[in-house]
């Protein structure tokens, strides 16, 4: 049971926003969610979730039932209403550009401090943001703010994952929070009791270091995935095996074997952005070389994606791959893409690592056929010319080539014999290095991993 009784609004309903509007529902807060998207805001009211997060739904719909939480556009209504807003609009890359796109939480947030009456709220950030942008908005918000209202601003940045947003929200590893008042960290101990009570590490600081904690986070994952896949460059030209490699350094405890799975790298809509938009901040602070390595990191990460052309144009061309400048050994062949969200338990295709190569491969003359258990219809709003098929089989039918791009269950637990059968010719490229390469070989499979020697 709460101890207290705080009215809270949510400003953005994107993956962010809908889980964190629902799991403050779920933990007995009375909750608005709020958008600009009337379209949004109509099927969150119905309980209807516009994109695929485990878990979700249900929570939505069971809040939506008991009255607990509402959607609307009405930022005025919220104003009135709500004691703390958290704005957790999106800071995409910027169209043309490396930094983040800021318009949406300016926009968010000059439009809450105008329209909030209520006698004193907190407002508090959630977006990924450059250090710097707290201060800025504090200034902002007190300027904007109507002269009877006592209106604060904190930050407390959000470390969920896609495909498991629901737990971290609800049972976060550590709760980091940056403020400038001691009543405004009072209020926020109040929203988070529930998981203070469970001992969750509160890390209570100054605006800058909280948001910089948010990109560091992002920029050691990132790191951790490009520094073993670096290492799958070496080990593929020498010989070697890079899980193997991963597997006896991750014992070590002070490295640990997580976001050490060689691969294809990383994707989605946040690792890649922030790297990109930490290296531009910094630049703008005047310290470019700081951050440099990040660049190496962002490079490493895409060249394991061009590598997967290249294995796919060696096993398709034979010697001739690569000889001709005008053709590719892609060109006319049938192949198929198993996963195109940029991880599994996700329909989130953006900057993924498999609808790139999909995309490439078809630029390149290949007949591509694409299947994801989730991700088919966004691809096919980004990119609508490759053949989105409903099975995995159907995928693989006739294909000359199968590659394994995003590492879903169904995939992993694929064996020789399902596609066997199937394709024209028995060639994989395994590019999230899963499944089990000696039984596909000895199916008469010729199968490319990466980090593996292949020859
Ligand atoms: C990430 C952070 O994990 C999360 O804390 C932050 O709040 C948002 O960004 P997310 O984008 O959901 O979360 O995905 P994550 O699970 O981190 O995976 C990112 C990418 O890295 C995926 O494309 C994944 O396939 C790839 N990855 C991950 C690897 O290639 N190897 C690994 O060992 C781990």
């Amino acid at each position: 049971m709460l101890s207290v009784t705080l009215n809270i609004s949510v400003i953005g309903t994107g993956y962010l926003g809908a889980t964190h509007a629902a799991c403050m529902a779920e933990l007995g807060f009375d909750v608005i969610g709020v958008d600009v998207d009337p379209e949004k805001i109509d099927s969150l009211s119905r309980g209807d979730l516009p994109f695929h997060e485990p878990g979700l739904p249900e929570l939505i719909r069971k809040h939506v039932d008991s009255g607990r939480l509402r959607f609307t556009t009405d930022m005025g209504e919220v104003g009135a209403w709500a004691d703390v807003h958290f704005i957790a609009v999106g800071t995409p890359q910027l169209p043309g550009g490396t930094g983040a796109d800021m318009t949406y939480v300016d926009a968010a947030t000059t439009s809450l401090a105008q329209a909030i009456t209520k006698d004193r709220a907190l407002i508090v950030g959630k977006s990924t943001v450059p250090v710097g942008t707290a201060a800025r908005l504090y200034d902002l918000v007190k300027a904007e703010k109507n002269d009877d209202v006592d209106l604060s601003l904190a930050w407390n940045p959000e470390f969920l994952r896609e495909g498991f947003a629901v737990k971290d929200t609800v049972e976060p590893d550590r709760l980091v929070v940056g403020t400038r008042h001691e009543a405004d960290e009072q209020l926020l101990r109040e929203v988070y009791a529930e998981a203070l009570d469970r001992s969750t590490p509160w890390v209570s600081t100054d605006f800058e270091t909280a948001e910089l904690v948010k990109v560091a986070a992002n920029a050691f994952l990132a790191t951790k995935i490009s520094f073993i896949n670096a290492f799958s460059e070496v080990t593929e030209t020498v010989g070697g095996d890079i899980a193997t490699l991963a597997d006896a350094i991750g014992f070590d405890e002070r490295i640990g074997r997580k976001f050490l799975n060689a691969g294809v790298g990383f994707g989605g809509g946040c690792l890649p952005k922030d790297i990109r938009a930490l290296q531009t901040r910094v630049g703008e602070l005047g310290l470019d070389h700081t951050m440099r390595f990040l660049n190496e990191m962002d490079h490493i990460n895409l060249r394991r994606r061009d590598r997967v052309i290249s294995l796919a144009e060696e096993i398709l061309g034979g010697d001739y791959a690569g000889t001709d400048e005008n053709h590719s050994a892609v060109e006319g062949k049938r192949i198929a893409v198993l996963g195109i969200t940029f991880k599994p338990l996700s329909d989130d295709v953006r900057d993924s690592p498999g609808l790139d190569i999909a995309g490439r491969l078809y630029n390149a003359g290949a007949d591509v056929s694409v299947y994801d258990p989730q991700g088919n219809a966004n691809a096919a709003k980004r990119f609508p010319r490759l053949g989105y098929v409903d099975s995995m089989t159907e995928a693989a039918r006739g294909a000359d080539l199968v590659v394994l791009t995003t590492e879903w269950n169904e995939f992993k637990q694929l064996a020789p014999a399902d596609l066997n059968e199937v394709v024209a010719k028995r060639q994989f490229i395994d590019a999230r290095n899963v499944l089990p390469a000696p039984e596909w070989e000895q199916a008469g499979w010729t199968i490319a991993q990466l980090g593996r020697k292949f020859d």
